[in-house]
């Protein structure tokens, strides 16, 4: 099978400067969803008709496998496919998909692909209650398709055909480069209609069927933004749908978004409004609270991650507790066991097994080994105003609240900082390291009081 993808249209409607079948559904280009499927359905050739965003839209997916076929300017679908035929071979069938249809299965394509076989044109067709500005299917009295006709040129009785044209199609490939190559223009909008060639199929004797989708949100198109947030509640909703029968237990699944890839182990729990960026692995048993936002990270078997945690770029052991309102950013590593409470941030830093920063902390360019405590307040000063640098914190060392580790530092193994000191340099092993001015009592010291006035 061959498929090609037609994306040269404008998209005036989305009042975007972003190409059309580059916004983003799922944070994927509607583009790209169009282009995995034909990839799941092993086109042994993919061929992109694009125009509007030029270069841009090439540029996206400059990474692919994929033919390019400029239409400049857009005479219509039927002259799009025309651009596509030099990368075709003329043989086997031809599958033609919209770039701004993103939701199409592969099982109906493949049904589509199965009924053209190598000798019939096959339509996908939708009832519409409301076929309005469609291309209708018209039918003889024995139900045999005879042609489409588009809205704008079709009669009354036409009009109230509510089997619709989806666009899509399946056509052996050497009847396609023939029968484009006899379209004409003469029409309400002056443009070479694909769909015509149906009539001369009928004309040739070659069998038209028509094959309809799973469900009719695969052949929905996006025009505007209300459409294509539409289409992000479905493919929200088939990924959450996908998750549960999995086996990820999703306490409200009309509160998930996952614009990337999650990848669940058993007896996960996600509560709601998480949501999921990039991939991002959760291992067995891992708990997520509400309202916590996940890119790129991964996350070991019973792990709990409290509500309203931001994580990023990290990747998290075994049975650590992560939050509430804590934020791991790139380059975090945990080992397991490790807690990291409300209002902790977390950059660039390793922190070996059972250690704990359990409230507002922030640790950035560090190397911290195994039960170590992190008292509250605690910071490390990395950054001078110039460079970063390091600070090191070895095994079961415990750091008093308030402290700033000026790097670069090192706290060595078993020692103890006391509340509020500033460490400029490095704390020997053991011992009790702190800075501190010695507290005084002012004796017989009296509170100012207010001036008394008449
Ligand atoms: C087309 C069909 C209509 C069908 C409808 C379904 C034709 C003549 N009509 O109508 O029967 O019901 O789709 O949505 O085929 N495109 C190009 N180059 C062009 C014109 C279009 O690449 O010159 C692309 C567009 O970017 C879009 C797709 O083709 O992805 C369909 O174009 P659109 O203008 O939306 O087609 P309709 O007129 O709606
Ligand atoms: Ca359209």
């Amino acid at each position: 099978m061959q498929v090609v993808i037609l994306a040269a249209g404008q998209g005036k409607r989305m009042r975007s400067d972003l190409p059309k079948v580059l916004q983003p559904l799922g944070a994927k280009p509607m583009l790209g969803h169009v282009i995995d499927v034909a990839q799941a359905l092993d086109a042994t050739r993919i061929c992109v008709v694009y125009g509007h965003g030029g270069e841009r839209v090439r540029e996206a997916f400059a990474n692919l496998d994929v033919h390019w076929a400029l239409q400049q300017p857009q005479l219509g679908t039927g002259h799009a496919v025309q651009q596509a035929v030099p990368y075709l071979l003329n043989d086997g069938t031809v599958l033609v998909l919209y770039g701004d249809v993103p939701l199409l299965q592969a099982q109906t394509l493949s049904r589509l692909h199965a009924a053209a076989g190598n000798h019939s044109l096959a339509i996908l067709s939708v009832m519409m209650d409301d076929p309005t500005g469609y291309g209708r299917i018209v039918r003889d009295s024995h139900h045999r398709v005879t042609h489409i006709v588009e809205h704008k040129d079709a009669s009354e009785a036409e009009r109230n055909i509510r089997e619709v044209n989806t666009g899509i199609m399946a056509v052996p490939a050497h009847f396609l480069s023939r029968w484009l190559h006899a379209l004409k223009n003469d029409n309400a909008q002056g443009e070479y209609y694909l769909t015509d060639i149906v009539a001369m199929a009928v004309a040739e004797g070659v069998p038209v069927v028509t094959e309809q989708p799973e469900a009719v949100w695969e052949t929905l198109g996006v025009n505007d933004k209300l459409q294509l947030a539409a289409l992000e509640r479905i493919h929200q909703q088939n990924l959450a749908q996908q998750l549960m029968t999995d086996g990820v237990t999703l306490r409200d699944p009309q509160r998930i978004d996952v614009r990337g890839e999650l990848i669940c182990g058993r007896d996960v729990e996600i509560d709601v409004g998480c949501v999921f960026e990039g991939r991002v692995l959760l291992g067995d048993g891992v708990r997520v609270g509400a309202h916590s936002v996940l890119r790129d990270v991964e996350v070991g078997a019973a792990t709990r991650i409290a509500p309203y945690s931001c994580l990023e770029d990290s990747h998290i052991g075994n049975g650590c507790h992560i939050g509430p309102y804590a934020r791991l950013r790139p380059g975090t590593r945990l080992a397991e066991d490790v807690h990291v409470g409300n209002f902790v941030e977390i950059k660039n830093s390793q922190i070996d097994a059972h250690s704990k920063a359990n409230h507002l902390a922030y640790v950035g360019d560090a190397t911290v080994g195994k039960r170590v405590n992190i008292g509250a307040g605690t910071i490390t000063c990395n950054y001078d105003g110039a460079n970063k640098h390091r600070t090191i914190i070895e095994d079961d060392v415990f750091i008093g609240s308030d402290t700033q580790l000026v790097a670069p530092v090192t706290v060595g193994r078993g020692a103890t900082l006391g509340a509020g000191t500033t460490l400029t340099k490095s704390a020997p092993a053991d011992e009790l390291t702190l800075s501190r001015s010695k507290q005084l009592t002012v004796p017989g010291w009296k509170r100012p009081t207010k001036n008394s006035s008449k």
